[in-house]
């Protein structure tokens, strides 16, 4: 296993409290065998700047295998990253999958829509409720009732011609907490919640068998089709479905109109007063009109 030097760096959260929670490793083994995730090497921390931080500088190095899924979990992380370049201040279930995929970046689009479906798909394998009650925000947001329950952070690593590690980041939030929505000034969501039976100590090493199962059917389905297959499943959990919404980038309102779901390549359709519009993720919110 590399040295992550950087695996200290220190610039915000700080002060998060590590979980009471901790990953059963033997059990995660067992649930992972004989599924499409078996050969991915899993790795779990007390403490880390950035799981993705890490993944994508190993990645940098790493030899190339098409089996060889990195997956790091920390506990705490003290330089999280989110997406467009903001902190990520979240706790609850952090961690990243090294993916490697042999294709050209152009062949990415789509990639991050098909994670978010992923981790919801995984949700609904734990418990069918929790599942329903969970909607996707395109790009990749998982929400639920509006409020937030996971960001996905994808950053990529040239590994050679049509070669690429995906490093895909995923911070689930499991309790609701509300010292962490009063930091954000946002409501959050925690799949505790949505999951009556759920066990804080048993159910995050579940969770997390379930997300790689799924991560790791969903590389398949990508690889060989892109996203084109999992665009009707995506657009069956989009919360936004038909309702008035806004594009932001900057805090400035891009662009305006009905979202119709996405096309299969993942590109939002948006209904304006100027006709439809394929907006590609890229540095775009969404925001429902009403907000
Ligand atoms: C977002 O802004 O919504 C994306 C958040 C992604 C956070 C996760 S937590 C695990 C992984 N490591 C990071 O530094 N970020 C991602």
């Amino acid at each position: 296993m590399p040295d992550f030097p950087d695996s200290a760096a220190s610039h915000h959260d700080a002060d998060a409290a590590l979980p009471a929670w901790r990953i059963d490793i033997d059990t995660l083994r067992q649930a992972l065998d004989g599924g499409p995730a078996r050969s991915w090497q899993v790795e779990v921390v007390e403490e880390t700047g950035s799981t993705n931080a890490n993944l994508t500088q190993a990645s940098r190095t790493a030899p190339w295998a098409d089996d060889a899924a990195r997956v790091r979990v920390a506990y705490r992380q003290t330089a999280g990253r989110g997406r467009q370049g903001r902190p990520w201040q979240g706790a609850g279930l952090m961690f990243s999958v090294a993916m490697p995929l042999a294709l050209a970046p152009a062949r990415l689009s789509g990639l991050s829509l098909a994670v978010g479906l992923a981790v919801a798909q995984a949700l609904e394998d734990c418990d069918a409720a929790c599942g329903a009650r969970v909607g996707l925000k395109w790009p990749n947001d998982l929400q639920i009732d509006g409020r937030k329950l996971a960001g996905i952070l994808i950053e990529s690593v040239p590994a050679g011609p049509q070669r690429l590690w995906a490093v895909i980041g995923i911070g689930l939030n499991l309790m609701r907490d509300a010292g962490m929505e009063a930091a954000l000034g946002r409501e959050l969501a925690g799949v505790a919640e949505a999951m009556p039976s759920f066990d804080p100590q048993r159910d995050p090493t579940r969770i997390l068998a379930a997300v790689l199962h799924r991560l790791a059917a969903m590389r398949a389905t990508f690889l060989a089709e892109g996203f084109a297959p999992l665009a009707p499943a995506w657009s069956a959990r989009d919360a936004f479905r038909n309702e008035p919404v806004r594009l932001l980038h900057d805090g400035q309102v891009l662009a305006e109109g009905l979202a119709r779901g996405v096309d299969s390549e993942g590109h939002l359709l948006l209904e304006t007063a100027d006709g439809l519009q394929r907006i590609a993720s890229g540095e775009v919110s969404l925001r429902g009109a009403t907000a």
